[in-house]
């Protein structure tokens, strides 16, 4: 389902989106697992999350995908997150489950896919909501072609000529795992969009309950 919303109301629809997810959760099991990508589009949208009255200590949070830095680096995705929300709520540090920075890349993604397979183990699915963008190469999370098709939950995703950084990422069965995706896609990337449904893209293996909120 494709939901276009002016420019104004493109973060409150956003916002609204997230805490109905949020609420719904909440009274249904008392919990609420969101996975948050990174990229510009959705920064806006963390800083308004931390202004909302959640319960954090309900809330898991996760990260689509990172690239391969220190946490603290100024392009690590998590550092974003943790700037403009984690550190602003007060959710207890075993809610947040991040990329940790480990001596390399598949030590990286091996801890992060533990912590991933036993989150679903334990609650016997998938997140109950991931928060994906897209690239204008239709590329999502970290999944460009040659690494679409791994079946891990947690892949590696190479640095390339598209994207700076060796980043890891969950795959596309960890993303399709999920109860709620939701792609917030800013004005650029209506063309994109629009390619989707007749060129195999990476986002186009995203599947189930799929939303795209674009900005108009
Ligand atoms: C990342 C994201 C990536 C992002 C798209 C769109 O780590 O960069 O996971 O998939 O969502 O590249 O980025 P923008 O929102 O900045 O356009």
């Amino acid at each position: 389902m494709i939901e276009k919303v002016k420019h104004r109301s493109f973060y409150t629809r956003a916002l609204e989106i997230f805490m109905e997810e949020y609420r719904q959760n909440l009274e249904e099991k008392g919990e609420f697992s969101v996975a948050f990508s990174g990229g510009n589009t959705p920064k806006p949208l963390f800083g308004m999350i931390a202004r909302e009255d959640v319960d954090w200590s309900r809330v898991h949070v996760f990260i689509v995908d990172e690239r391969y830095l220190p946490p603290d680096h100024k392009d690590s995705n998590y550092n974003h997150l943790y700037e403009e929300l984690l550190s602003k709520v007060d959710i207890p540090p075993k809610n947040v489950r991040y990329v940790k920075h480990m001596e390399s890349l598949e030590m990286s993604r091996l801890e992060y896919q533990y912590e991933v397979e036993k989150f679903f183990r334990e609650k016997g699915e998938g997140f109950d909501l991931i928060l994906l963008g897209m690239g204008i190469d239709g590329h999502t999370a970290s999944l460009f072609p040659d690494n679409i098709h791994m079946e891990d939950l947690v892949v590696p995703s190479l640095e390339g000529d598209t994207h700076k950084y060796s980043r890891i990422s969950m795959g596309i069965e960890c993303i399709n795992k999920c109860r709620k995706k939701v792609f917030l896609l800013g004005k650029n990337k209506k063309e994109v969009l629009e390619e989707l449904g007749h060129i195999r893209y990476p986002a186009a293996y995203v599947k189930g309950d799929v939303r795209f909120v674009l900005e108009v």
